[in-house]
């Protein structure tokens, strides 16, 4: 009895806050709703759709629906109202206007772990720290950075001579520790390479963190911290995020260490060799201009932001090459083209160099329209917004799907192709550049693309000037699946074997 009378009650209380919320915001609704949409239900919205569902599904049942309805369309998550863009002219009033320059609600999610690092930091803290940031992400610095990228892709490709003539090899656990250490060595400042095993808790850690976010994400009922934490997936969340928190802790400290043991002089004369992003940030900090914890907030965002996307964005790449080995035969004739037939060890590749990879960079991009790192980015509207000829409500988050637009028909002829000329300058001057987002648009874009490009550059041609990759089972394009997360992964892991490249006689 007295079960079913507090029951009862609770199913009343939440009936009575569902109308509550109702009337209180009946415009928003009203406005919500006349979007085209899926049918959407009181309380739950669309989640039904998702119920039962892991996030890789779910994902893949989003770009299904975005099959059958034009951008903008509408999805309900309980009371989240969801505006999902697919089209480029739209997808650049959500980038480009101040009225959706916010990061969406659901960013919270990523908050305990992240702070107010600049992915999610409100709009006037991050005009701030991005204008501050800027100058560790020019060309200048990164100039410098390029014989970084070349010492750990030359010591990546000594490992994987281990692989030579072996079968097939998992590339990530070659690729990872590649990304990381020029991370921590271009970003961070920190020269001496890491204990593998902190690589190892790292990326466990980070794939964790963003499999659980992605499951909350799904499930709006989690999303009440106070649900949230009464759930197991909490305590695994908490100890991942805690594992992240100590290596950046180590980082920090290693790097004021360093500072500290050189004195003033060797301070200075380090920071006017190479002002990289944590030495330019502990300099802002001896202004007063970032607190500790904002510190601590920056350098777990980018040592994440800038590893986990190139080791994603390289491992298809090679899966790219492994299965097209005429465009592999034109990248390796681009490299015999710069560096002659024999290229010695010891020769550096340059950012000159890097400027001639003009083939390899075009496969590259090929590689992340197919394939991009970040499948979508979430804006938050925060005045009403007119887009495609419908209100956005105030409120409501925008789903600007890269992916979607990235495979559709309408801008890219026979889609899954893979076909680098698309890239051919003659050919970009004829789309709308939001066409192609893999380092998203607008003034919150990828701080980091030019970085990202030259790394990825680099890495290719020194695995292309020893090996030839190949792959014994090649799958179509559309089997090969990514994980729907904030960094979409590979579904599977990327496999490939590698053989001695010969010079020809
Ligand atoms: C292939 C590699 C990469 C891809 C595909 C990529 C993609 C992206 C995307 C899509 C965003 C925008 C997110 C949004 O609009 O909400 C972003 C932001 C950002 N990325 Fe990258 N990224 C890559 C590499 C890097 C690297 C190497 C760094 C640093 C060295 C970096 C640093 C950042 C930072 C700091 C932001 C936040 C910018 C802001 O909010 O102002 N990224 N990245």
């Amino acid at each position: 009895m007295s079960v079913i009378f507090y029951l009862s009650i609770g199913i009343l209380s939440i009936i009575l806050l569902v109308l509550f919320d109702y009337v209180n915001n009946f415009q928003f609704y009203k406005d919500g709703d006349k979007l085209p949409g899926p049918k959407a239900y009181p309380i739950i919205g669309n989640a039904h759709f998702f119920l039962g569902m892991d996030v890789i599904a779910a994902h893949e049942k989003l770009l299904e629906i975005a099959e059958e309805y034009a951008s903008p369309f509408r999805g309900w998550l309980g009371n989240q109202l969801f505006i999902i863009i697919h089209e480029p002219d739209q997808m650049k009033t959500i980038l480009t206007s101040p009225k959706s320059m916010g990061k969406a609600s659901l960013y919270r999610l990523l908050r305990p772990w992240l702070g107010n690092a600049l992915l999610l930091a409100p709009v006037p803290m991050w005009r701030v720290h991005r204008k501050l940031i800027q100058p560790a992400f020019s060309l200048q610095i990164l100039r410098k950075f390029v014989h970084i990228f070349d010492k750990h892709s030359k010591s990546m490709v000594k490992k994987m001579e281990e692989e030579l003539d072996g079968g097939e090899f998992e590339v990530r656990s070659y690729l990872v520790p590649f990304s990381l250490n020029v991370a921590l060595e271009a970003s961070m400042g920190l020269s001496e390479t890491f204990d593998p095993k902190m690589y190892a808790e790292f990326g466990v850690c980070v794939d964790r963190v963003f499999e659980l976010i992605m499951q909350r994400g799904f499930r709006p009922w989690l999303h009440p911290d106070k649900i949230f934490n009464l759930t197991k997936m909490s305590n695994d969340f908490y100890r991942s995020i805690k594992g992240m928190h100590r290596i950046s802790h180590t980082i920090i400290a290693k790097k004021k260490n360093e500072f500290e043991k050189h004195g003033e002089v060797k301070k200075d004369k380090i920071k006017n060799q190479r002002e990289g992003f944590l030495e330019l940030l502990l300099d802002l900090q001896d202004k007063q201009k970032f607190s500790d914890q904002q510190i601590c907030d920056e350098v777990n965002f980018m040592v994440m932001a800038a590893y986990d996307t190139v080791s994603v964005g390289l491992q298809f790449a090679l899966l790219m090459l492994a299965h097209h080995p005429d465009v592999q035969e034109k990248v390796y004739q681009e490299l015999k083209h710069i560096y002659g037939d024999v290229i010695p060890e010891n020769v550096l590749i340059t950012i000159d160099d890097l400027r001639e990879m003009r083939y390899t960079e075009r496969m590259i991009q090929e590689s992340m329209r197919l394939f991009p790192p970040v499948a979508f980015v979430l804006r938050k509207v925060e005045e009403d917004l007119d887009v495609g000829g419908y209100t956005m409500p105030k409120g409501c988050t925008a789903f600007c799907s890269i992916a979607k637009i990235h495979r559709d028909e309408k801008y890219w002829p026979d889609p899954l192709k893979f076909d680098p000329d698309r890239f051919l300058p003659e050919e970009v001057a004829k789309r709308n550049p939001y066409c192609y987002l893999p380092f998203s648009g607008g003034p919150r874009n990828c701080i980091g693309s030019l970085h990202a490009i030259m790394e990825m550059k680099t890495a290719l041609a020194r695995i292309l000037l020893k090996f030839i990759i190949r792959k014994k089972h090649i799958e179509p394009i559309k089997n090969i699946r990514q994980k729907a997360e904030i960094i979409s992964h590979p579904l599977k892991p990327i496999k490939i074997e590698i053989v001695r490249r010969l010079p020809k006689t």
